[in-house]
């Protein structure tokens, strides 16, 4: 792995040991960009299936992504793909071929209850920082050619996941700039501000025993969709653009037991101030301590996440025919 990939931690105590492992991804020698697009179905209350069945159409062209996950946003009205590339050429040859643009720029799509969207990040690995409970290959990074999972000691203290983030040690990651337009109406356009961090986290009971499923079901998923919810109806306190929290599902649309939440921040700072201090994270994460604690090692419940710092011209989105209460259009 390349040595601008290793971490240098500035936050963690002298001497502290966490009371149990993670593991973070790493990279192969030379890798240093992954490219996740997420692209949206907005459904205002329209039929849906053609488009969603055009665009996974779209993936299987040339180029098209490595991972593809699916999932739909709970007590929301979109569909989503999660996509990852770990060729950036290859994602920007995908994305600007005829059918790709054909699918956002045909003046069709442009009336009627549908809506369509893509979020784009150009992760610099330098940026960005894994955190997986276990050492399975569960969603997002983990399945990427040339990474491989090993444990990580920069856990269990505030401060830890900005220690991960092998930049911080010597960039503060401070917010900079404004959101940037560059067109508006039925087809709008957007630049995110500079700094812009970006989590999805993952919460996977998929096989878990029963007795650990139901725990989850009954003492933490409540209280992880309080705080998703507040993340997301909340955001000048919260320091959110926007919030999903979305139930993933199988690519043909049938749910999985997983979940995951979709959080842009303004910055690494505002993540860590709703993390540290907000009553909703603090809940979570009593919720969360109390279930390791009491199922110990052989947990079935799986908990992951991967956040992104954005520098300008890192994160760009596009949005047709969507109302303003999706993604990044929320900040205008
Ligand atoms: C069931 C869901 C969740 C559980 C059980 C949970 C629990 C925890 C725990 C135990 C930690 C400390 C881990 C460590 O450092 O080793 C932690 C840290 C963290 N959590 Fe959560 N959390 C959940 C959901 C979320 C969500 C939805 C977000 C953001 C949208 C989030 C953001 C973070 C961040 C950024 C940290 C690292 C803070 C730091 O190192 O400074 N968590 N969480």
């Amino acid at each position: 792995m390349d040595s601008e990939l290793y971490q240098r931690p500035k936050n963690k105590p002298a001497g502290f040991q966490p009371d149990f492992d993670t593991f973070h991804v790493r990279y192969k020698d030379g890798m240093r960009t992954v490219v996740r697009a997420i692209f949206g179905i907005e459904n205002r209350g329209g039929d849906a299936s053609q488009t969603i069945k055009y665009l996974r159409t779209l993936f299987n062209e040339t180029d098209g992504p490595q991972i593809i996950e699916r999932g739909t946003v709970i007590g929301g009205q979109e569909e989503l793909f999660f996509c990852y590339w770990v060729n950036r050429e290859a994602y920007q040859r995908w994305n600007t071929q005829n059918s790709v643009r054909d699918f956002f720029e045909n003046d069709l799509a442009l009336s009627g209850d549908i809506g369509r969207w893509r979020e784009t990040g150009i992760i610099s690995l330098t940026h960005h920082e894994t955190n997986y409970s276990h050492d399975v290959d569960l969603t997002g990074f983990s399945a990427l050619d040339g990474t491989h999972r090993e444990k990580c000691d920069l856990c269990g203290y505030w401060g830890a996941a900005r220690d991960r983030i092998p930049i911080s040690a010597e960039d503060p990651l401070l917010p900079y700039g404004e959101v940037r337009v560059s067109s508006l109406g039925k087809r709008a356009t957007i630049e995110a501000s500079g700094n812009m961090c970006v989590i999805r986290t993952s919460q996977d009971w998929i096989g878990a025993p029963a007795a650990h499923r139901d725990w989850y079901l009954s003492e933490v998923e409540p209280v992880l969709h309080t705080g998703a919810d507040f993340l997301r109806d909340h955001r000048a306190e919260a320091g959110t653009f926007a919030a999903r929290y979305i139930r993933e599902t199988t690519l043909d649309g049938a749910p999985l037991d997983r979940t995951c939440v979709l959080g842009y921040f303004h910055s690494l700072a505002d993540l860590e101030k709703w993390t540290h201090t907000h009553p909703t994270h603090l809940a979570i994460y009593e919720a969360g301590m109390k279930l390791i604690y009491q199922f110990g090692a052989d947990l079935g419940v799986r908990l992951y996440h991967e956040v992104t710092i954005f520098p300008r011209g890192q994160f760009d989105a596009e949005y047709v025919n969507c109302s303003n209460k999706i993604g990044l259009l929320q900040a205008l």
